[in-house]
């Protein structure tokens, strides 16, 4: 695997790539693509040789056990996050955001409060306001550069009507790490006010050294109302696939996701089991312990070249190639801060407000990208902001 590898992605009807002219006014002839969270990196080999054995055949049918793809999903969370899955408890969905729209509608219905702990990944709150839910914002709160929760503040904003939490943990946008203390006393807060935790964990496997991922699954007592989300798209750059797992250990749970899961006619689809099969290995594993090296090298040189910019800082992050940073500090309206970065640097990147409350002077970077193009970045926001050195 060579991450340094230049693949032009533009005329491939690539989101990132083909999108941004039109969202951003970046032109992808001289502009930057650090918005939607995909990655510019092939995918590995295990995937591309199963994908390769499948085409070869040329058919295409209808697809029957899915044993095998069961099996993959037990051993990687077992082997790569020491967390004991049955292989019965795993629902196969159309990607994480359907996974969402799915458990919203499972388990609350129109008017009951969701709660999202914001800025956070923007899906979240589309889906629950096209379900007629009522979206409830709990800002995190800034200290030490990193954000945290404020319970003693969300239990002022209950009002009795909430059904669900749902937790990016990995944070994304902030690539914050929950501690295993923060988690409990989510799990506390969620009990106390029969709330059922839908955590998503799509973000969980590119860890930083020195950061430990907690399965919110692997807490004591709390099965009984949680609900985890996990895939193999954003780690092996497969997001095309559109698929992702539903995880329910808790009987009545399940049951009344597969409901649901019967009523709307869902059923896996062949390329994203097929991919996350071959994925979910040991050969995987290899290759995303290399994909986290390079990554950690990207997110070095992205933080400390924005951190030299007076008045931007970036919250450190311990996970995901998504890098969150603050221009409070340089006085600028966001306006001016969107304009240099696009008009100036000719950068795309996803505007802090979209992720919700508290999000308004950040911007969000994809580092999931060659060195070279992190490196170009750097250069070029620095000399977008230069009067400020
Ligand atoms: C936290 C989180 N959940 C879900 C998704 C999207 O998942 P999918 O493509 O499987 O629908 C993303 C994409 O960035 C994400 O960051």
């Amino acid at each position: 695997m060579n991450f340094d590898e230049l693949i032009d992605r533009r005329g491939t009807n690539s989101n990132k790539w083909d999108d941004m002219e039109a969202k951003f006014g970046v032109s992808a002839e001289d502009g930057l693509a650090m918005w939607v969270a995909d990655t510019d990196f092939r995918a590995p080999d295990c995937i591309q040789n199963a994908l390769r054995k499948w085409t070869e055949r040329a058919i295409y049918g209808y697809q029957g056990n899915d044993a095998a793809y069961r099996r993959a999903v037990v051993w990687w969370m077992q082997n790569r996050h020491g967390w004991d899955v049955h292989p019965d408890w795993i629902f196969s969905v159309h990607g994480l955001v359907n996974g969402t729209g799915m458990c919203i509608d499972a388990f609350t219905k129109p008017g009951d409060g969701v709660i999202l702990f914001t800025p956070v990944y923007h899906a979240f709150a589309r889906v629950i306001r096209a379900s007629e839910r009522d979206l409830i914002e709990c800002p995190l709160v800034q200290q030490d550069g990193q954000y945290r929760m404020d319970f003693e503040a969300y239990e002022a904003q209950m009002k009795g009507h909430e059904r669900m939490i749902i937790l990016c943990s990995p944070h994304n946008p902030s690539g914050r790490i929950w501690s295993r203390e923060e988690l409990e006393e989510l799990a506390e807060f969620a009990r106390r006010h029969d709330m059922i935790i839908v955590s998503d964990e799509i973000h969980h496997d590119i860890t930083f050294p020195g950061a430990q991922h907690t399965v919110m699954a692997k807490l004591g007592d709390i099965s009984d109302r949680l609900v985890t989300m996990t895939s193999s798209t954003k780690t092996f750059n497969i997001a095309g696939a559109h698929t992702g797992q539903v995880i329910i250990g808790d009987p009545d749970l399940r049951a009344r996701f597969a409901a649901r899961y019967q009523a709307l006619g869902i059923s896996p689809n062949a390329p994203g089991i097929l991919m996350t099969t071959a994925a979910f290995s040991p050969e995987g594993a290899a290759w995303v312990d290399k994909l986290v090296t390079y990554l950690d090298g990207n997110r070095q040189i992205f933080e400390a070249g924005m951190n030299a910019i007076p008045g931007v800082s970036a919250m450190h992050i311990q996970s995901t190639y998504l890098a969150w940073i603050n221009f409070e500090d340089t006085g600028m309206e966001s306006r001016e801060v969107i304009s240099r970065i696009e008009k100036g640097a000719r950068i795309a990147a996803s505007h802090g407000a979209s992720f919700g409350a508290g999000g308004e002077t950040f911007m969000r970077f994809n580092l999931g990208t060659r060195r070279a193009v992190v490196e170009e970045a750097v250069t070029r926001l620095q000399s977008a902001f230069s009067d400020l050195q």
